[in-house]
């Protein structure tokens, strides 16, 4: 895994941002990965001003999000659809029909997530994809559990998940407990990947993911030391070196 130390969040939001616009100008049909909680709102910022400076151009560009609350509707502001369309879709020209987030709503949980695999392979597979990680070492919904699932499935929060992510929610009961994500192994199939961490909060984590030298389902990470492509771009809060 490669690592780049930025100086700050804004750096690893340009840095992120450079990345990806370069990736899009070499392959206009690209299909991005993308995720969502607060670490990549400054990249998805970065991705609108170089847009509205005329650098790059999405009109032919894919994408797909990586999980979703299971019950909240695209149009609930605590939807992982709603975060995409306010952070980053309203403010480029890509096609919304072209952008893909799980359907927490969807009637038929099981068939839907493997029909979420079935397209992200029919669209030809993700680009490249980024990546957050949980102070519980989750990427994605995928949490620290005795089984990982290979595919999209339906996954239970840990009580760290939630109590994480109740900073955007009114209560902590409002939290949805279960989530729509893609599996370790629909990740792992992107050709490349970009992981961002920022504060002194992800230090933990990321200290233990670059010390980490074994494959664990207790550090959801680790299974990234699979993928030949990875790039950790961490702000010096976040690292200890
Ligand atoms: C959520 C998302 C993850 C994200 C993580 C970290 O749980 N499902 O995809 O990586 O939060 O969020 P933040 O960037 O807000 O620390």
């Amino acid at each position: 895994m490669k690592l780049i130390v930025e100086k700050d969040y804004d750096g690893i939001s340009k840095k992120a941002a450079d990345i990806l616009v370069s990736e899009v100008n070499n392959n206009s049909n690209i299909t991005l990965g993308l995720a969502t909680g607060s670490t990549p709102i400054g990249t998805y910022k970065e991705i609108v001003q170089r847009y509205k400076a005329k650098e790059v151009d999405f009109s032919n560009v894919k994408s797909f999000n990586l999980d979703e609350y299971v019950g909240l509707e695209g149009t609930n502001p605590n939807s992982y659809r709603y975060f995409m369309n306010e952070n980053l879709f309203d403010h480029i020209n890509i096609d919304k029909a072209n952008t893909y987030v799980p359907d927490g709503k969807a009637k038929d949980l099981n068939s839907y997530t493997k029909e979420y695999d079935k397209l992200i392979e029919e669209m030809g597979g993700i680009d490249i994809q980024i990546l957050g990680i949980g102070t519980n070492g989750h990427i994605a919904f995928n949490e620290p559990a005795r089984e990982l699932s290979v595919g999209t499935s339906v996954v239970h929060l840990t009580e760290n998940t939630i109590m994480d992510n109740a900073r955007f929610f009114k209560s902590l009961e409002e939290v949805p407990k279960t989530a729509i994500t893609m599996g370790i192994g629909s990740i792992l199939k992107a050709k490349k990947i970009l992981l961002l961490a920022s504060g002194e909060n992800k230090r933990e984590i990321i200290k233990k993911l670059l010390e980490n030298d074994t494959l664990t389902t207790d550090l959801p990470a680790s299974f990234l030391a699979l993928h030949p492509d990875v790039t950790i771009i961490v702000d010096e809060a976040a690292y200890k070196g």
